[in-house]
C-alpha cells in the first residue's frame, strides 16, 4: 500500500528545453553577491549576451564584469542610465529590496523582461506598482525563487494536488538559525526595508503557498522584533550599530479558502529551530522537517501521516538527488525566465502569487506595529 503511495509520487525530470537560435542582449542591474549566480548562468548560455551592467557604486559594475572576462559592456552609474541608453532584450534585477521596485517598473516601462531577485520588493503598494508596469508592459517579470526548481520541492506541491492530504485546513512554516545574522546591505532598513522575512521567511512562505495554489491572505496578526542584530554581543560593533530590521518574526494569517497559516522566521534564535513544516489536510497530513528551504532543501524525508485501511501509517518520501548533469538551480532560474520570453509562456514564478507573499510579509511588519491583527489590504491593479 506504501508503495502505490509512493508510486504516485515518483520523480519526473523535465528534459532541457530547445535553445533557441536567437541572442537576448541582457543588462545587469546591481552588481552585488548575488549577480554573480546570473551572469554565471547566463554565460553557460549559448542564445544570450551580457552588453551591460549599472551599479551605484563607482567602478564596481567594472570590476565585476572584468572577474568574468566578458568583453563589450557597457557600464552605467545606475538602472536608469543604463535602461535608457541600451536596447535590451532582459535585465536581471540583482539590487537590494528597497530598489526592487524602481529599477523593475523602469526596466517594463522601458519594454525590458525583468528577472527580479526574491524578495518581490518591500511592500504591498510597491508590488502593486510593480504588477500594473508588468500588465502595461506585456512582458515577463518573474521573481528569483529558484528552489522552486529542486525536485523536492516539486514534490510538496505534487502530493497537495494530489489530493492524498485531502483539503488543507492548518499549515505551520517557517525556519531559521540559532545564529546567522546576515552583513552588508541585509542589516538597514535604508537598503534592505525589510530583515529576516525578506532575506529567508519569503522562501517559507514560497514553499508552502506554492504547495497550496496561493491562496489570498485575508488578515494577518503579526510580530516582528531584533533581539539579537542591535546586541554586539551576538553582532559586531559596527553591524549592531547599524542594525535597525527584524531579526524575528512570528504570525498567524488566515488565508482563502478557510487555511490557517502560523509561520515564525529567525536570524537568530536561542532554540536551534522553530519547529518543522507541518501541512495539517482531513486526509492526512505532510510534515517536512525543519529546513533552510531556501537552499533548496527539504531537510531530509518527508513523512505523510494518514490512515490506510484504517489503521494510521507513516509513508516516508525519499529525498531525490539531483541528477550528476543537473546544471543547478540558479542555472534553471534563469534558463526558465529565457525559455519563457522565447516562447511567449507564462512566467516561471509569477508575480500574480509572489503579489500574496510580499503582502504577508508587509502586513506582517503593519500588523506588528499596530499590535492587532489587521485585514489585508490589496490595491487594484
Ligand atoms: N536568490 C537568492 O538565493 C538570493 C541570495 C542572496 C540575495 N538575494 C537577493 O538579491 C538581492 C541583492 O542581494 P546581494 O546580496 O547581491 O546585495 P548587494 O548589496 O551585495 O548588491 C546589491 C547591489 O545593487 C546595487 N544597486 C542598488 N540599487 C541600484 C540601482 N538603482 N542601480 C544599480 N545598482 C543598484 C548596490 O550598489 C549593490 O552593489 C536582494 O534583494 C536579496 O534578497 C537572493
Amino acid at each position: 500500500m506504501s508503495d502505490a503511495v509512493l508510486n504516485q509520487f515518483t520523480q519526473t525530470v523535465e528534459e532541457e528545453k530547445k535553445v533557441v537560435d536567437k541572442k537576448f542582449k541582457i543588462g545587469i542591474i546591481g552588481t552585488g553577491w548575488i549577480a554573480e549566480s546570473h551572469i554565471e548562468s547566463y554565460l553557460q548560455m549559448e542564445d544570450c549576451e551580457i552588453v551591460a551592467a549599472a551599479d551605484l557604486i563607482p567602478g564596481k559594475a567594472e570590476k565585476f564584469i572584468e572577474k568574468y572576462g566578458v568583453t563589450g559592456v557597457n557600464f552605467y552609474p545606475s538602472h536608469k542610465e543604463m535602461l535608457d541608453n541600451e536596447e535590451l532584450d532582459a535585465v536581471s534585477v540583482c539590487t537590494y529590496n528597497k530598489t526592487h521596485a524602481e529599477c523593475t517598473i523602469y526596466a517594463l516601462e522601458k519594454g525590458v523582461h525583468v528577472l527580479l531577485e526574491k524578495p518581490m520588493c518591500v511592500t504591498t503598494e510597491e508590488a502593486v506598482e510593480i504588477m500594473k508596469a508588468e500588465k502595461k508592459s506585456g512582458k515577463i517579470l518573474s521573481i528569483g525563487f529558484q528552489p522552486r526548481g529542486d525536485e523536492n520541492m516539486k514534490m510538496i506541491k505534487k502530493i497537495v494536488q494530489s489530493g492524498e492530504l485531502g483539503d488543507i485546513y492548518y499549515i505551520q512554516t517557517g525556519g531559521g538559525r540559532r545564529r546567522g545574522i546576515p552583513n552588508s546591505t541585509f542589516i538597514e532598513e535604508r537598503t534592505a526595508g525589510i530583515g529576516a522575512m525578506g532575506d529567508i521567511g519569503c522562501y517559507s512562505l514560497d514553499m508552502v503557498l506554492n504547495a497550496v495554489g496561493y491562496p489570498k491572505p485575508l488578515t494577518v496578526s503579526g510580530y516582528t522584533s531584533a533581539f539579537f542584530g542591535p546586541n554586539p554581543m551576538y553582532n559586531t560593533p559596527a553591524d549592531a550599530a547599524r542594525f535597525n530590521v527584524e531579526d524575528f518574526a512570528a504570525a498567524f494569517v488566515r488565508l482563502e479558502g478557510g487555511i490557517i497559516l502560523d509561520f515564525r522566521i529567525a536570524w537568530a534564535m536561542h532554540p536551534d529551530t522553530p519547529g518543522d513544516t507541518i501541512i495539517f489536510g482531513t486526509k492526512g497530513a505532510l510534515r517536512i522537517p525543519s529546513t533552510e528551504c531556501w537552499n533548496g532543501s527539504t531537510g531530509g524525508p518527508m513523512t505523510i501521516y494518514h490512515d490506510v485501511a484504517g489503521e494510521r501509517v507513516e509513508t516516508i518520501i525519499p529525498e531525490i538527488e539531483a541528477p550528476s548533469n543537473d546544471k543547478g538551480l540558479f542555472y534553471k532560474k534563469v534558463r526558465s525566465f529565457l525559455d519563457a520570453i522565447a516562447e511567449g509562456g507564462e512566467a516561471p514564478v509569477p508575480s500574480k502569487e509572489i503579489l500574496y507573499n510580499q503582502a504577508i510579509i508587509d502586513h506582517i511588519v503593519k500588523s506588528s506595529a499596530l499590535g492587532k491583527e489587521i485585514e489585508v489590504v490589496i490595491p487594484e491593479i
